[in-house]
């Protein structure tokens, strides 16, 4: 038996409870959790915003080490570190042939499927297929990715998720260049990483907008030259940070189509705005046709950092060994699986950088 938080019912609060995990079967591997970090994406799952079928370990966004592997696996022996994936792709599908494995149709960790069961035999989904907040978890084999060395086997949790997403984002779907200016709605560790993903990239100036005015420091710490809160005047104070212009290129990091609206209109003409953000199926996002083509903007999505995580995450590793990627800043509080509800509760309200849950 094993800790988990367990969401039973869509919109009730996570419990904690023990759970019976398998053995590996072939082509699963065992990972015990060193650490898991709270994603928005879980909250949005956990209150029915995203659909996951119930009972659920959520938690999607993790790193540990190998304790056991069922047959036929080859890639991982126990007591390797590794990285979760929560969207492995097939290598085999029409997006996979196309070099676009984030759109794989088979992506997935095998959410679908139970994996654990209660002590009453109630069976368990995993989260996104991987359920992170356990102290343990089963996954298929394709879901782990071998941490690079002079990466702390904690913070790597955010590779999966937040990190391997924000600088995709911009390195991957926006292709950010030197002397770009930039402009980041939404700073939790989605945003925040955006912003250091843009450091990277040379870009300036960095402006990072939150509805939240405890944010000002954190964006600067991850490389925003400029704080701006967000209401009627962010266009306006954009365009003055940019020469009159507005932004080269946007990133929305909230998941609403208002911020979807707002941060294209505050880019340039021919800017970009690339949305990596999830919202709801009902929120809407409105042009008129003609100002599709007198500012003739671009807007883009953004999967899961449009990332091949075999190819990034050795990337990123490299960033945080030479110092240019801060993953330990990204992390505002450290807590156990009992406080992933107050971690929903600061996320909601705007409060923080990224919650990691550590075992
Ligand atoms: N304008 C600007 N910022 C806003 C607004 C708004 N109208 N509403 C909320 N925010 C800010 C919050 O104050 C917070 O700082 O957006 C930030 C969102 O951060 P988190 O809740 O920590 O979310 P995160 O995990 O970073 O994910 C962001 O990416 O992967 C998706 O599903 C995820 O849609 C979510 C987004
Ligand atoms: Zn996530
Ligand atoms: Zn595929």
């Amino acid at each position: 038996m094993v800790r988990a938080a367990l969401l039973h019912t869509v919109g009730a609060p996570l419990e904690l409870t023990e759970i019976d995990l398998p053995e590996p079967g072939p082509g699963q591997v065992r990972v015990k959790l060193a650490a898991a970090g709270v994603c928005h994406s879980d909250l949005s799952l956990a209150t029915g915003l995203l659909r996951a079928p119930v009972p659920v370990v959520l938690g999607h966004e993790g790193a540990g080490t190998v304790a056991a592997v069922g047959e036929g696996v080859s890639s991982v022996r126990p007591g390797d570190p590794v990285v979760l994936n929560w969207a492995p792709a097939c290598g085999g599908c029409h997006f996979c042939g196309l070099d676009e494995p984030w759109l794989c149709e088979h992506a997935g960790a095998g959410a679908e499927r139970t994996y654990a069961a209660l002590a009453d035999g109630t069976a368990l989904y995993p989260g996104l297929g991987v359920a992170a907040f356990a102290q343990e978890t089963v996954v298929a084999e394709r879901a782990l990715l071998p941490l690079p060395a002079g990466v702390p086997l904690t913070s790597a949790a955010l590779l999966g998720c937040a990190v391997l997403t924000g600088y995709g984002a911009v390195h991957n779907a926006a292709r950010v260049r030197a002397g770009e200016s930039v402009l980041v709605y939404g700073l939790g560790g989605v945003g925040l990483a955006v912003l250091q993903a843009a450091r990277i990239a040379g870009a300036g100036p960095i402006i990072a907008v939150d509805v939240s005015p405890q944010k000002e420091e954190l964006a600067l710490l991850h490389g925003a030259t400029d704080f701006l809160l967000a209401d009627e005047g962010t266009a306006r104070a954009v365009r003055k940070l940019t020469g009159g212009y507005g932004a080269d290129q946007a990133f929305e990091c909230v998941g609403r189509g208002s911020t979807v609206r707002a941060a294209w209109s505050a880019t340039r003409r021919g800017g970009r705005t690339t949305v990596v953000g999830i919202g709801g199926k009902e929120d809407l996002v409105s042009f008129s046709a003609l100002e599709i083509f007198y500012f003739a903007r671009t807007l883009g999505a953004c999967v899961y950092g449009n990332s091949d995580p075999a190819r990034d995450i050795p990337v990123l590793a490299e960033h945080v060994r030479a110092g240019r990627l801060d993953l330990e800043a990204l992390i505002t509080d450290r807590i156990t699986l009992e406080e992933i509800p107050a971690a929903f509760e600061r996320m909601a309200a705007g409060q923080g950088g990224r919650s990691l849950v550590v075992f």
